[in-house]
């Protein structure tokens, strides 16, 4: 069945979405960030759209440097299915933006607003401490189907996103699951940092840990060090 790696676009969102549930469904933390639908009466004009797949377009059309690359079974397009298997969202921060590169860490109805900000407000922190205003690339999204995972989807999007980098001559970033971490480190990532996240008083883990990790700038030294003059 082979596997071939395209850009993808808004009308990708629902099935994008769809594999992320399925891919962290047995995630431990899964129930605590996303425990379902909450009524709200605080909407806000810059609040995420409360579905998941309108919040992936919302994140799209909100950044122009937002990249959309998907892995398609071509199998089973020509059945006639959609044949997504896999999804990544990068940001290829091409150019210094003074103000650094900070993505908010709110996730919108449903979520638990405490324990995101706790999760990924720190990963916003962190990243922000690292790089400052530092062009890098930035995966911020990446899952496979879990019936289509270990054929290579996942290494043909880091790959992907590691050609980029290297275009441009820039360090690629990204907070690992424990899942990813492996798969990451075969692609010359480096854990520079680690996060643990204590959710217990939400019923989650007392320990969840999140590895940062770097690929420093092909050819380079890359941002291995704060970059606490750009912050
Ligand atoms: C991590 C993930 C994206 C990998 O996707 P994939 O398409 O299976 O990746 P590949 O087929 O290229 O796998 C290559 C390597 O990844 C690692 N890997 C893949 N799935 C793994 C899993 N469930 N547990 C541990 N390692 C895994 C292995 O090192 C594997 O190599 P191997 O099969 O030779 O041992 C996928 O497991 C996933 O969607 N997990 C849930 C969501 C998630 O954690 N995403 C990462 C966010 S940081």
């Amino acid at each position: 069945m082979p596997l071939q790696v395209r850009p993808a676009d808004a009308r990708d969102a629902q099935r994008a979405a769809a594999i992320e549930s399925a891919a962290y469904g047995p995630s431990p933390i899964s129930h605590v960030l996303f425990p379902g639908s909450q009524t709200s009466d605080e909407a806000d004009a810059d609040a995420a759209p409360s579905d998941r797949p309108s919040q992936l377009v919302h994140d799209l059309a909100q950044d122009s440097t937002c990249r959309w690359v998907k892995v398609v079974d071509t199998d089973l397009e020509a059945q006639g299915h959609d044949g997504m298997v896999a999804f990544s969202m990068w940001y290829v921060y091409e150019s210094p933006r003074a103000e650094g590169f900070k993505l908010s860490s709110k996730r919108g109805p449903g979520s638990n607003e405490e324990a995101c900000e706790l999760f990924f407000g720190a990963m916003v922190r962190r990243k922000h401490e690292r790089l400052g205003s530092q062009p890098h690339a930035y995966l911020k999204l990446l899952h496979t189907d879990p019936a289509h995972q270990r054929r290579g989807a996942g290494s043909m999007l880091l790959r992907w996103g590691a050609g980029e980098a290297d275009r441009l001559g820039i360090p690629s970033y990204l907070e690992a699951s424990p899942e990813g971490r492996p798969l990451y480190q075969k692609h010359g990532f480096v854990e520079v940092d680690m996060l643990d996240v204590d959710f217990s008083r939400w019923g989650g883990p007392a320990s969840f840990k999140a590895a940062l990790m770097l690929r420093p700038a092909h050819g380079g030294g890359g941002a291995t060090a704060p970059a606490s003059a750009a912050s």
